[in-house]
């Protein structure tokens, strides 16, 4: 595997990186049967196909209406009308759990040296939100959302934030996501990029190339030593 080179700081996806976005409906497997998972993964499809969607078409809303959006057809599809239900999965995507390598390694990144960010879809309150309740917050110098370009990843506006914010050149930025075509659009934007294949998915068909396939968080702070 190449090794990463000349980095000074390590941006990170939050939704599906550092962030279980399968969280919420777990918390609530009871009420929803055996239709968990599967509503888990058709809300977190259709909100990634709404932030593409939307980008292409123009039209930009902070992603905190998105996920509501996604999580209403998510639900109309599997026949499903709960008011309370959709406000309790609503209320949990703000207080998702951290994966439970995140802090030690965000930890570790900076005890060597680099700095660390968030670079996410999320709106700011979304974000502040979640960073506050997994106690992420202590081991991150930055937190960055899309907000304030008015575009989703992988607009390369969206990447250019955090070449502006970290103040370091686009090569010297490791870019780790678990979203394989986030990956491929950072990749091609001219970061150094990990992917995190956490669910062993095969390679996507798209331009830009990750330099390295991590299985868990844990694995990246060898590979920048
Ligand atoms: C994010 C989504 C892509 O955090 O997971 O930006």
């Amino acid at each position: 595997m190449a090794e990463l080179s000349n980095i000074k700081a390590c941006v990170f996806d939050a939704y599906g990186t550092l962030f279980d976005v399968h969280a919420p409906t777990a918390k609530v497997a009871d009420a929803l049967g055996p239709a968990a998972q599967a509503l888990s993964e058709m809300w977190r499809l259709k909100q990634l196909q709404y932030t593409w969607l939307r980008s292409l078409m123009g039209e930009y809303v902070a992603f905190w209406q998105v996920t509501g959006e996604a999580l209403d057809y998510a639900l109309a599809a599997h026949g499903i009308e709960d008011a309370a239900l959709r406000k309790r999965l609503m209320d949990l995507y703000l207080t998702l759990d951290a994966y439970p390598d995140a802090l030690d390694t965000l930890a570790r990144l900076r005890e060597a040296g680099f700095a660390t960010a968030i670079l996410s879809n999320g709106s700011p309150d979304m974000l502040d939100a979640a960073v506050g309740s997994s106690g992420l917050g202590a081991e991150l110098d930055a937190v960055l959302s899309v907000e304030d370009v008015g575009i989703f990843k992988p607009d390369g506006r969206v990447y250019q934030l955090a070449v502006d914010r970290m103040g370091v050149a686009r090569a010297e930025i490791c870019f780790v996501s678990a979203n394989a075509w986030d990956a491929a659009g950072a990749a091609n934007f001219g970061f150094q990029v990990a992917h995190l294949n956490r669910f062993n998915q095969p390679p996507e068909g798209l331009p830009g190339r990750p330099k390295a396939i991590l299985t868990t968080l844990a694995e990246l702070p060898p590979l920048l030593a």
